[in-house]
């Protein structure tokens, strides 16, 4: 977002001129951002054989997939539908890797029938694995190596040491005695690296402890890393350093590859990394309200179109796009949604007026994927900018959209 005689753009296109377009709440992305994600991306595992699986979680707007495919890119996803979606899309099966969680192991056959890459992450479903496939289908291991995130702090956050998610390494015997039993091809090892991923040590300590379980693997074609890697969204907290996290690791990988005898593939799953910044929620301010000494701008949006602040508390940067030379103020911006429902507390804005656009920065992750009707309000349409044109990418709902599916019987 650029801002030019008091207007702020996209490239060349006013974020004024696209609301007079396509209206508010407006889901606006950026193909420019995302490129320039996935350079540096590149670029910090230069000399790697490297391979980024767009977390298609974060938004599965099919426009968005097929740039990303056109981008080189390929696919992790975590039910079939995103499968579903990712063939749709051009994706081809070998492209995408299908990672679901504490699912019935019926859906991990149609991902087999669908021909993607399949990633377990239960010792009861890798059972039934082997029991059907043997070795005739190449499967990756989803492991919970319990690695510490955050070494120096006081609040030491375990990598997911008591969540629900992967194989842990105290079962890796019992990996290996079904991988012996039924001659399992396990070609790929995977974590999801999350809030590892806060700084290059750490990331790079936990990557040698995978090593060392990688290296009791004879098969392996890839080890996936998963996702997680933080953006800066202006809240103070660093954002990770990925190129010397790619440089530090480089080395690392290479030394571990040649001990195992083989030039093994790194596989990386951003979602937030590739698409948080790329995003924008564009709302206008329908109502000024003080109360109890606060200054609240009223926005045509909510946590029905951003859930992420009230969910998790998540910070999104915002900004008054109408009044760029205005006066700062104190104002907590909050949603039309009739529950506590803050987007941005005590935030610094330039003064507002009703009517004045209320850009929500850094939401192109997990913002319309994670939206809902709730209190039957309509979704956002969604635009993409590309080389300073905009498309739209999904209309707004319709009241059909809010009852589809629904039957409405008519009791006597
Ligand atoms: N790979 C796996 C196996 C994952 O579980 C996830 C995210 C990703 C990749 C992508 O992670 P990313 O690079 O986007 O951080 N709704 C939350 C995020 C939940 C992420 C869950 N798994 C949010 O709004 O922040």
């Amino acid at each position: 977002m650029e801002l030019i005689d008091n207007k702020y753009f996209i490239g060349e296109l006013s974020f004024e001129g696209l609301v007079e377009k396509y209206g508010t709440p407006l889901y606006v992305y950026d193909t420019s951002s995302i490129d320039n994600q996935i350079s540096l991306f590149k670029d910090a595992f230069k000399g790697l054989d490297l391979r980024i699986n767009y977390a298609c979680k974060a938004n599965t707007n099919l426009s968005l997939l097929r740039y990303m495919n056109r981008q080189g890119l390929c696919l992790d996803t975590v039910s079939l539908q995103e499968v579903e979606m990712g063939l749709a899309t051009g994706f081809g099966p070998g492209e995408i890797i299908f990672t679901p969680n504490c699912v019935n192991f019926e859906e991990i056959v149609q991902g087999v029938h669908k021909g993607v890459n399949i990633n377990i992450e239960n010792i009861s479903n890798l059972k039934k694995f082997a029991q059907k496939y043997g070795g005739s289908v190449p499967v990756c291991i989803r492991l919970n190596p319990h690695i510490a995130a955050q070494a120096t702090s006081d609040k030491v956050d375990w990598w997911h040491k008591q969540s629900k998610f992967g194989i842990s390494i105290d079962q890796i015997n019992e990996v290996k005695d079904i991988e012996t039993q039924y001659n399992l091809n396990i070609n790929g090892i995977h974590i999801h690296s999350s809030s590892v991923i806060l700084n290059p040590e750490v990331f790079i300590n936990g990557a040698k402890a995978v090593f060392e379980i990688a290296g009791q693997f004879e098969n392996l074609e890839f080890i996936d890393f998963g996702g997680g890697i933080k953006v800066d969204v202006g809240d103070g907290n660093k954002a990770i350093d990925i190129i010397s996290l790619g440089r530090g690791f480089k080395p690392v990988f290479e030394e571990f590859c040649k001990g195992y005898g083989r030039r093994l593939q790194i596989w990386f799953e951003p979602g937030r990394f590739l698409m948080m910044n790329a995003g924008t929620l564009i709302a206008k301010c329908v109502v000024l309200k003080r109360n109890g000494g606060t200054d609240f701008v009223g926005v045509d949006t909510g946590l029905n179109h951003l859930i992420r602040p009230m969910m998790y508390g998540a910070y999104h940067a915002v900004k008054n796009l109408s009044n760029p030379a205005g006066e700062l103020k104190k104002y907590t911006v909050v949603g039309n949604i009739c529950e506590i429902d803050n987007l941005a507390v005590d935030r610094d804005l330039s003064e507002v007026r009703e009517g004045d656009l209320i850009a929500i920065e850094n939401a192109g992750a997990y913002g319309y994927s994670m939206a809902s009707n709730y209190n039957s309000r309509f979704r956002p349409a969604e635009i993409l900018v590309h080389q300073n044109k905009d498309y739209l990418i999904r209309k707004r709902d319709t009241y059909e959209d809010l009852i589809r599916g629904q039957v409405d019987i008519r009791f006597d």
